[in-house]
């Protein structure tokens, strides 16, 4: 057997679909990063939630550790996440039937209501309803853009492609983020409607643009229209050399099309790597405890004995570090690989965790009274950082979008990716339900949790995650055959495209397998 590759040029063409494709993330960075803003500014609080107002205006507790807890306003924030929860089900069909373009226009126009309900909530029936419609924006989106993402690149240069999604989820907590701090400044008490009515800038992008965008020549060619995937493919590779890679995307078409019910399917034996991994990566990405950061920052740097303006800012700070780590996964995952970023961001993630549970414990102890001086404060801000840095340069944009997007053949891809999201989102969900509570309870070993889980991940990756940098979509199988254990699962007869082998496919075989 010859090792080889598709012939393909990174084209302009290929980079412009990939970037408007990829501003559906940008709205939804945006959505986890406004909410914790505004539903800590006081006139937004007055208008709708005049109870905790009130209760957190009386708040004379000196427990560190207990002081917020509001479950209203945790279902409020959360409730988006139920929605996305539902919603990625119903986009797996629109994705699979329509085309990937249509699950992001659905998304995008989605977006644009629920922005536009939420900036002019009158009551709180608006503002929930205009959330659960950001909600099923989120389902549509994280359903369909990762996929249309791992389908238009270049092998590779998939994971750089791929990965500019997150890059664009992390630069719209950020902008949240920037947004929220500019308006807490504002004195007037409409500061809020601004930040949530802003949602609707990105959410026309994706709309407009997708109505723009040509669909991918594997959904193309699953829903019968050949010549056209042909067309597009030859403009994607820039090359006309595409006779290999287009049969082979046929050959997957046709199992694709004799396949009826892909969720009855996806629970077949010879599937059974892959339901794995779509169930325990967004399991496992949230796991790592990065939402508390994400959405509590500012409450946690206030818990901390930070000032209002101080906390905000530090938020302003975390989210920059995000984005920025995200560019070193960007440029180095296709030529590192999944396997390394994941192992390397893990262990980062847990000592981090490790030292800041024990500088929390050693200045609160267990009944959460305490001050901390203030370059205690700054230490913590600088291990918090580096925790978001490990993240972002690992289980953020691989556990993400990249893996579970690039490891499903194409008759389970679409049922599969709506498996990732739904798992994504409900634990996002619970997580966001239950840290005030735990922090309560758990106190400092609350970060010895996460450090616990990430552990768990990181000893599952190094014995259960193939790696699958440069090998080209439609030929995954070969890399589960490969592996020690998913071998057991995979036999020869469930593959059906040529066997060729690559550089990689080698390595494989010398480095991790048994
Ligand atoms: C996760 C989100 C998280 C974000 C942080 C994403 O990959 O799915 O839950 O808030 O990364 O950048």
């Amino acid at each position: 057997m010859e090792s080889k590759e598709y012939p393909a040029k990174l084209t302009t063409f290929v980079v412009l679909t990939c970037l408007v494709a990829a501003t559906g993330g940008l709205i939804v960075g945006y959505d986890i990063g406004i909410s914790s803003g505004v539903t800590s500014m006081n006139p937004f609080l007055k208008k709708f939630f005049p109870s905790v107002y009130i209760k957190e205006k009386l708040n004379q507790s000196s427990n560190q550790y207990c002081t917020f807890d509001s479950q209203i306003l945790t279902t409020f924030t959360s409730s988006l996440y139920l929605a996305a929860l539902v919603a990625s089900f119903f986009a797996s069909s629109v994705t699979r039937i329509f085309g990937r373009r249509w699950s992001m226009f659905a998304g995008g126009v989605s977006f644009l209501v629920g922005a536009a309900l939420n900036g002019a909530a009158q009551d709180v029936f608006m503002l929930i309803f205009g959330r659960i419609l950001l909600g099923i924006g989120v389902g549509f989106i994280g359903q369909s853009v990762p996929l249309y993402l791992s389908e238009m690149a270049p092998a590779k240069l998939r994971g750089m492609l791929n990965i500019t999604c997150q890059l664009l989820v992390t630069i719209g907590i950020f902008s949240a983020n920037l947004i929220n701090y500019g308006i807490s400044k504002i004195e007037a008490g409409w500061g809020w409607r601004l930040s949530l009515a802003l949602a609707a800038v990105p959410a026309s992008v994706i709309t407009i643009g997708s109505l723009f965008l040509p669909d991918t020549p594997n959904s193309l060619i699953e829903r019968g229209h050949d010549e056209k995937a042909k067309e597009i493919l030859r403009k994607i590779r820039g090359t006309d050399e595409i006779l290999e890679e287009y049969s082979d995307l046929v050959t997957a078409g046709q199992v694709s099309k004799q396949m009826r019910h892909p969720w009855i399917n996806i629970m077949k034996r010879k599937y059974r790597p892959h339901l794995t991994m779509a169930i325990l990566i967004p399991f496992f990405q949230q796991l790592t405890g990065i939402n508390v950061i994400m959405f509590y920052a500012p409450v946690l740097f206030k818990t901390l004995g930070f000032g209002n303006n101080t906390s905000l800012m530090s938020a302003v700070i975390i989210g920059l570090v995000n984005v920025c780590a995200t560019f070193v996964s960007i440029g180095t995952v296709d030529r590192l690989g999944r396997r390394l970023l994941f192992l390397q961001g893990g262990f980062q993630m847990l000592a981090c965790q490790i030292i800041l549970g024990t500088l929390i414990a050693i200045k609160f102890g267990t009944t959460g009274e305490g001050t901390i001086p203030r370059t205690y404060a700054a230490f913590m801000v600088l291990f918090i950082c580096i925790y978001v840095a490990g993240f972002a340069w690992s289980w953020g944009p691989l556990g993400g979008t990249l893996v579970p997007s690039e490891i499903f053949p194409l008759e389970i891809r679409s049922a599969g990716q709506s498996i990732t999201v739904s798992v994504n989102m409900l634990f996002t969900f619970v997580v966001a339900q239950t840290f005030l509570p735990m922090l309560c309870h758990f106190k400092f070993g609350l970060f010895y949790f996460f450090a616990g889980w990430v552990l768990v991940m990181t000893i599952f990756i190094a014995l259960f995650l193939p790696e699958t940098k440069n090998v080209p979509i439609e030929k995954m199988i070969l890399v589960w055959k490969a592996h020690w254990f998913w071998n057991n699962f995979v036999s020869d007869k469930n593959e059906h495209v040529a066997p060729t082998r690559w550089p990689q496919y080698d390595l494989l075989q010398t480095h991790f397998i048994q």
